[in-house]
């Protein structure tokens, strides 16, 4: 990875300092460890990631060379009831950096799975420090397969996930992606500091594949299925059940039905 290509192209707030290492355990791990002095904007970045964290507890499988492992310091100045926002707001500026780059029709899928012809190409975790209910920081962990043929990948995800080269044949630059990513989410996250929900969740909602959609939402343990009808100004999944109730999910893994 050239670190100086991806500076070069970083107009923005976010990336100006980038730390990146050839193997971490996480880069989320590296990133919540650093000082509170550490500047906003402070980006980890791994070719490798020996204990990749998903969602949900999960592994995020991160072999080296071919993908995207980052993550971004954020300080903002929200409640950390809030901090949903900063997730849309990442995945967002994920789906249309990508978008713009690799010109493939990425989505989102509710909370922030970024998909492609429906298989998972990248997923965003959000871990968030506090003290005294003030934030302390926000890390936005974001991991894209990006130059992977899928037959490197185990077989049992072959079914649900993809990588920008399955996708249009092509290998892209890492380090072009990255600076775009970053310069997108430098222009979203002024609206987060700003408190403009609005704009944030009607370009959420124009980018979303979910939505408008039968799905079935796996939240803890339970399991909903009904009609995702919207999200709220929380970040919410609003879903229509099929006793007519509306119901809120604030998380969960998604399937959708039809
Ligand atoms: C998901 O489960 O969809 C979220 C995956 C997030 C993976 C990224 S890779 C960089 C950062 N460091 C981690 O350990 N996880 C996130």
């Amino acid at each position: 990875m050239r670190i100086e290509d991806i500076k070069a192209e970083v107009k923005g707030q976010l990336g100006r300092e980038i730390f990146f290492y050839e193997t971490v355990g996480s880069t989320n791990a590296i990133a919540a460890d650093l000082p509170e002095k550490t500047p906003e904007g402070t980006v980890i970045l791994a070719e490798c990631q020996q204990k990749g964290r998903g969602r949900l507890g999960r592994l995020w499988l991160s072999p080296p060379g071919i993908n995207i492992y980052m993550s971004v310091i954020l300080r903002p100045d929200i409640e950390p009831r809030d901090t949903t926002l900063i997730t849309l707001m990442a995945a967002v500026a994920c789906a249309l950096a990508l978008r713009r780059v690799t010109g493939t029709l990425i989505t989102i899928k509710w909370p922030n799975d970024l998909m492609v012809s429906g298989k998972k190409i990248g997923g965003i975790l959000t871990e968030m420090k506090t003290a005294r209910a003030r934030i302390i920081s926000v890390v936005v962990g974001i991991g894209i397969n990006i130059n992977g043929d899928l037959a490197s990948f185990p077989e049992e995800i072959r079914g649900i996930a993809t990588s920008v080269k399955n996708e249009t044949g092509r290998l892209f630059s890492r380090e072009r992606i990255i600076a775009e990513i970053l310069n997108e989410m430098t222009r979203w996250y002024r609206l987060v500091e700003v408190r403009d929900r609005e704009a944030l969740l009607s370009e959420w909602k124009r980018l979303t594949s979910t939505l408008g959609k039968e799905v079935m939402v796996i939240s803890g343990q339970q399991t909903f299925s009904g009609y995702a009808e919207s999200i709220n100004n929380e970040g919410l999944l609003l879903l229509r059940l099929p006793s007519g109730e509306l119901k809120s999910i604030s998380s969960g893994d998604l399937t959708i039905l039809k």
